[in-house]
């Protein structure tokens, strides 16, 4: 199957309290989660070794793609640099529905017509957690 032919599988909900709710979509979970004074506070417990997931919320102009590697973690808007079109997980992919582009789980462009790379969001880490500054981005 081709990067682009990927598509979200049957989803499933898993309440987790304190207005978090896990999503799983093919093999990339989702979490809907709340904004307290322009952050989003992210669990570490989320991630596994070499992990990516997607946060959503309503104030957000699109879903955020976290991605914990090699030790570090890195939080990017998912609208894509071309014409701001929300972009799709695809595997290990991040692909554009409207003209093509696809982007690394890191904000880097792989294919245009996109050419710059994805939002980056300034992250906080904590031993426990990762805080995720949404401040110029959310509604
Ligand atoms: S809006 Fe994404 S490739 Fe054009």
């Amino acid at each position: 199957m081709k990067r682009k032919e990927a598509i979200k599988g049957i989803c499933a909900c898993v309440a987790l309290g304190a207005g978090v709710t896990i999503q799983s979509c093919t093999s990339i979970p989702m979490i809907d989660h709340n904004i307290m004074n322009s952050k989003i506070i992210v669990q570490k417990s989320v991630f596994i070794e070499e992990s990516f997931v997607l946060i959503q919320n309503e104030r957000l102009p699109a879903s955020l793609g976290v991605l914990r590697s090699e030790k570090k973690y890195f939080a990017h808007l998912l609208l894509c640099t071309h014409k701001s079109c929300e972009l799709q997980a695809a595997g290990k992919f991040l692909v554009c529905p409207c003209h093509g582009s696809e982007f690394d789980q890191k904000g880097n462009v792989l294919t245009g017509p996109a050419m710059d790379g994805l939002m980056a969001l300034p992250i906080l880490e904590t031993a426990s957690e990762i805080e995720i500054n949404v401040k110029g981005i959310i509604a």
